[in-house]
């Protein structure tokens, strides 16, 4: 293991933060990483800046997050984090480096896998590459609260993969129509793949808190009506230039522009992500082993 990867390794351990469920509630053993894909119907929506900044928002609030770009066509969460990736998942599928080794250190040290030409290898691996990646990312799970993977928009079949697989997807819709038809589109192909998956909303660009409402009303209802499927909206981020500044300069928009309109709300919005219980899946084990399962199923 190389130095890097052992400061790395290093540093997820010293993140922990005083443990927030109570340590009597469950056995340690079982510790595993809660599993957020966040998507989208449509792309350009604004999902890899949610991601990030939600992220390290968690982080803020002494969760330990680890962001997973599971974009395959156009992975740029390095790109927005202004940080080279030198290693991606196909270097891990390779054998060519560690978990620890492919995990990098990105603004106030969050730490994250690239996207790469990784991603369409994982579901043609053999029964042993696949042991030795699903042994790896259980390894990494347990120093972990939550796994976010920034996943591509549209409905390729790795992206389905990725959703219904995870514990829960963060479905992010903008207020324009295109976007919300989208989304509904999404939420419709996995739910009926995957019954018990869960979803949650954010909308993103939202003029104000009403427009928001507006939006997220609009798929809740037809959720309702058409799946009898309840989507909670977990908030909203207003439209804010500052987002786009923030992108320009390579720098998470809830560090460089801290006080804007958007980092207050992805501030607000994480904190009362911490504060609800985590949502879990009526089927299969929940957390890493879960999500392993579900990935590699068929
Ligand atoms: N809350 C926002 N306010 C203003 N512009 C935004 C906001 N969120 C995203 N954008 C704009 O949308 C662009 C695309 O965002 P991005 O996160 O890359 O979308 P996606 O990952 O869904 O393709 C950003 O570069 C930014 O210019
Ligand atoms: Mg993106």
């Amino acid at each position: 293991m190389s130095d890097q990867a052992a400061a790395l390794r290093e540093m997820i351990s010293s993140l922990r933060p005083a443990p927030s469920r109570k340590p009597d509630s469950s056995d340690p053993s079982e510790k595993t990483a809660h599993i957020i894909a966040v998507t989208s119907g449509k792309g350009g929506v604004g999902k890899s800046n949610f991601t990030l900044n939600f992220a390290l928002e968690l982080q803020k609030l002494g969760k330990k997050v680890l962001v997973f770009d599971a974009d395959i066509g156009m992975a740029n969460i390095d790109v927005l984090m202004g940080v080279r990736s030198q290693y991606n998942l196909f270097h891990l599928l390779k054998r060519e480096k560690s978990m620890s080794e492919i995990i990098q250190s990105g603004p106030n040290s969050l730490p994250f896998i690239a996207g790469g030409s990784g991603m369409t290898e994982l579901f043609s691996l053999s029964e042993d590459d696949l042991l030795h990646f699903t042994g790896q990312i259980e390894e990494i799970a347990r120093d972990l609260d939550y796994i976010l993977f920034d996943t591509g928009a549209g409905l390729s079949k790795e992206t389905i993969r990725f959703i219904t697989a995870s514990d829960e997807c963060i479905v992010v819709t903008t207020p324009e129509p295109t976007a919300i038809t989208d989304a509904y589109a999404l939420v419709k192909v996995v739910h009926d793949l995957e019954h018990s998956a869960v979803f949650r909303l954010v909308v993103n660009r939202a003029m104000d808190r009403r427009e928001a409402q507006q939006t997220a009303d609009k798929i809740r209802l037809v959720a309702q009506k058409f799946l009898q499927l309840d989507i909670p909206v977990l908030g909203h981020v207003s439209d804010d230039p500052h987002v786009s500044q923030a992108v320009k300069k390579q720098t998470p928009f809830s560090i460089r522009f801290p006080n804007s309109p958007a980092s207050k709300d992805i501030q607000e919005l994480a904190f009362r992500y911490t504060q609800h219980s985590l949502q879990v899946r009526a089927d299969s084990p929940k957390g890493i082993k879960g999500f392993v399962n579900r990935l590699l199923k068929r």
